[in-house]
């Protein structure tokens, strides 16, 4: 992996000049502003700069289209069309005082600006009581009726009894990755969550509880539910119901440290046979491979045991992700690297390499023992 790390060294020195180049960029920049607005004036100035942003948005806007990108306004899910719909009350609420009061403002700019040398003031009116109690009442009434659809949406979402049958998951949020368990069918894996899709006439309800080993996280799946805290010593529930087979992708949603933002979880929506296929591949035992032993034995020599397990060995470590069936998940680190053969090999050598804080340490091996390492975790699908 010596040719991945001179990769690395080579972007951190651009990245460098980048950095460097930028600094010196801003002081000119500085310069160059103050003359532009002193021949343009402030004003045109900021609409310049306003616009200039506007623009670079919509540029970020469009290059963002190109990466799968969660939407909490393409839901599948109930409790996430709930939340469309409640944002399009708001936003069309919010939207219509904007066009009232910018209409209202506009015309009054148009139709009363000061015309000729006519200097008269105009008729200045003091302590109206109907002007002052319409201007209260109003938006206190539009506040109320936001609070009051919000409630009883938040009360719709809340109160959803969990049927005795429902999938129960328990997710439980560790710096910087997700386990998830699934205990009524004896399943532990990490960082990607599998549910049964349901349809128009049988919705699948899933019922997630939510823990936290550690610090406090958030758990968002924008397009099946609304964010909600995963808080240690605290058990919070959310559930699901797709109905629509996919991959919806989600994130740590609260600042929990260096690796927050590799916190990253997918939730694989299958129809009913392919999730049921899934389930007895996850509940079967760990691949015992003949070719793949000496890397077996290596495994359970080292430290890798204590925190982490492969069912039916001598690991059995919590601590870090059940690896029993870890060639079946799509990414490594919570989403930091697609799992290939390539980047496990760089993640057991030095996870730092790829997702720098990552709790788990680089164990400073041989070649070749990393090669019958990395062979036999290749084995356990
Ligand atoms: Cu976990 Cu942010």
């Amino acid at each position: 992996m010596s040719l991945r790390r001179a990769d690395r060294q080579v972007r951190r020195e651009e990245l460098k000049a980048v950095a460097e180049s930028r600094h010196t960029d801003y002081s000119r920049r500085a310069v160059r502003g103050d003359a532009l607005t002193g021949r343009l004036g402030t004003r045109t100035a900021s609409c310049l700069f306003i616009g200039g942003g506007l623009l670079l948005w919509a540029a970020a806007a469009l290059a963002a289209d190109r990466v799968q990108q969660p939407s909490m306004f393409s839901p599948v899910s109930t409790p996430a069309y709930d939340i469309r719909e409640l944002s399009f009350l708001v936003l069309g609420l919010c939207a219509l005082i904007f066009i009232v009061v910018a209409g209202m403002a506009t015309y009054i700019i148009v139709r009363y600006r000061s015309r000729g040398d006519d200097r008269r003031e105009p008729p200045q009116i003091y302590g109206s009581d109907r002007i002052e109690i319409a201007w209260t009442v109003v938006p206190f009434l539009i506040v109320v009726v936001l609070f009051l659809v919000t409630a009883r949406y938040i009360y719709g979402i809340e109160r959803k009894e969990q049927a005795p049958d429902a999938l129960e998951i328990t997710v439980v949020g560790n710096q910087w990755w997700w386990e998830i368990r699934y205990p009524k069918l004896g399943i532990v894996t990490a960082n990607e969550l599998h549910v049964p899709a349901g349809d128009e006439r049988h919705a699948a309800p899933a019922f997630i509880t939510l823990q936290s080993a550690d610090v406090a996280h958030s758990f968002w799946v924008p397009q099946l539910a609304g964010k909600m805290d995963v808080i240690p010593n605290k058990t919070n529930r959310v559930w699901i119901d797709p109905r629509k087979p996919g991959l919806y992708v989600g994130q740590c949603a609260e600042y929990c440290g260096t690796q927050h933002a590799w916190m990253l979880l997918r939730v694989v929506v299958q129809p009913k046979p392919e999730f049921d296929r899934w389930v007895a591949a996850q509940q079967a035992a760990a691949a015992d491979d003949a070719s793949a032993r000496a890397g077996a034995k290596l495994f359970v020599s080292l430290s890798c045991i204590n925190c982490h397990t492969v069912r039916g060995t001598a690991a059995n470590g919590v601590f870090g992700p059940d690896l029993t069936h870890l060639m079946s998940r799509e990414t490594l680190g919570a989403g930091a690297a697609r799992n290939s053969p390539e980047s496990l090999r760089a993640w057991v050598e030095d996870p730092a390499t790829i997702k720098p804080g990552a709790l788990m340490p680089a164990m400073r091996l041989s070649s070749d023992e990393l090669g019958q390492l990395t062979a036999y975790l290749l084995t356990l699908r």
